[in-house]
């Protein structure tokens, strides 16, 4: 060259070589060379359609589209169980999904945006699916119309933020009605809603009860509130609830649930009413159920999360199977706790009281009943440990770090209370001189956690 110096000027062929290999220039190459179906993960793709983004079809092909999500399907995916897929999109994951699963069990595929139905359907009508039902509904629990933001073409259609101007109305469903509908017990959820995810976690317990496996993309999103709820956040709650992380990659994770949690009966006469008054003494927020048993009780912005050591324990809502002694969840998880009838069955109840205090944050409240030290309430039911009494029971929550609010009431059962609608005023009853030694068999105790 005239100046000494090589310029690095691209020629033609270079620059379309260039083109042809970006994901954008592969796709258009495999539209014109597959036009009944781009070969890819063992199944065929029609993708030649305004709403697909151009670079989609190439990066199919490179593995790089969905690419943890489709690993975790062909990895983790059970055939056995019927699926449901929020947020289906063009169909891709719904495709790997369906060819997986044994020949009776059934897709439900649900896509918000029906801009995307004809290439969703083309898909799965492609690759032999066609059984296959496609719900146009929104998830969303706000209502039976809401507004979708849509994105460009099929990517980041996402629910509008209230009073969004560019929010498109579509119809809402949830998953307990999509179960419902199609009649499903047990089933494994397949969902990347953008989001949307959160409501579900904390608006259908008994839904996401029944999933027996759940593969999703998590998503940084807000709460109704406004603020801020990380995607780890919702992986921690998906953890409370019962799941059990299998795999992860970044924001996507598959949970399954312990063999353990089938369902177990509700033993008749069950106090509902009164743990249901007693949950609502604690502070709003995620509520520790300790020695949970039969008893659900979340209710509005007190969210119920049960802990039983009995495996055969199925929460009623959210919950695990574990050992008070070693709970398995993070420090000051919750907001407060119910410890119901529970410390008289463990050896240490210190050490469970101090456990139950490293799960609270600092100034939550807990709320403890347990038999006083009088034979016939302790040794009436044989896998009692021991009873209490006053000052042994503060001396447990001293001791584990609690502070008690006053000193422990007598509570107990009433003949007849139910019936008479005298649940919620058993405690002052108690304070009746003659009915209270007589009835009341049990101490309850108010307690806030001592700052450190
Ligand atoms: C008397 S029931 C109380 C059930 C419920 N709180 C209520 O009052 O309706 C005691 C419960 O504590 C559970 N439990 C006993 N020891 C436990 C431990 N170490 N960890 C967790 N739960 C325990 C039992 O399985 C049982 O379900």
């Amino acid at each position: 060259m005239a100046d000494g110096v090589r310029r690095a000027v691209p020629s033609p062929l270079k620059a379309r070589v260039a083109a042809a290999m970006s994901p954008a220039g592969l796709s258009r190459l495999l539209l014109r060379t597959f036009p009944s179906g781009i070969p890819a993960h063992g199944a065929h793709f029609l993708l030649d359609d305004p709403v697909v983004p151009p670079s989609v079809p190439g990066r199919i092909v490179l593995h790089s589209y969905e690419s943890a999500e489709i690993r975790m399907i062909k990895r983790h995916l059970r055939a056995d169980l019927d699926v449901v897929e929020l947020g289906s999109s063009l169909g891709v994951t719904s495709v790997l999904v369906g060819r997986r699963l044994d020949p009776h069990r059934r897709l439900i595929c649900v896509e918000a945006n029906a801009a995307l139905h004809p290439v969703l359907a083309a898909n799965l009508r492609r690759n032999g699916l066609d059984r296959t039902e496609i719900v146009g509904r929104a998830i969303s629990y706000d209502g039976p119309e809401v507004g979708l933001r849509l994105g460009r073409g099929s990517s980041d259609t996402r629910l509008a933020g209230p009073g969004d101007p560019d929010g498109s109305p579509v119809r809402t469903t949830t998953l307990g009605e999509l179960l419902d509908r199609f009649a499903i017990d047990r089933y494994a959820l397949v969902c990347d809603i953008e989001g949307a995810e959160l409501a579900i976690i904390e608006q259908d317990g008994d839904a996401l009860a029944r999933c027996q496996q759940l593969l999703i993309e998590l998503h940084d999103t807000v709460d109704a509130g406004g603020r801020p709820v990380l995607a780890r956040d919702l992986r921690e709650r998906l953890l409370l609830a019962g799941f059990r992380l299998q795999d992860e990659h970044g924001n996507v994770a598959v949970f399954d649930r312990a063999a353990t949690t089938a369902p177990a009966p509700r033993p008749a006469g069950t106090p509902d009413a009164i743990v249901r008054s007693f949950f609502r003494r604690l502070p709003e927020g995620t509520l520790l159920n300790l020695g949970a048993g039969s008893t659900g009780c979340s209710e509005g912005r007190r969210v119920a999360v049960g802990v039983d050591i009995d495996p055969a324990f199925r929460p009623d809502g959210l919950g695990a199977s574990a050992d008070a002694a070693a709970l398995p969840f993070r420090d000051a998880a919750f907001d407060g706790a119910l410890l119901k009838d529970v410390i008289e069955h463990v050896a240490d109840p210190i050490g469970v009281a101090a456990e139950v205090a490293r799960v609270c944050r600092p100034d939550a409240h807990i709320l403890v009943t347990t038999p006083r030290a009088v034979a016939r309430a302790v040794w009436a039911d044989p896998t009692h440990v021991r009873g209490f009494t006053a000052r042994a029971l503060v001396t447990v929550l001293d001791k584990a770090g609690w502070e008690a609010i006053g000193p422990p009431r007598r509570i107990g059962g009433l003949p007849g209370a139910g019936r008479l609608g005298l649940e919620p005023h058993l405690e002052r009853l108690m304070a009746i001189p003659g009915l209270g030694h007589w009835y009341g068999t049990n101490w309850i105790v108010e307690a806030k956690l001592r700052r450190p």
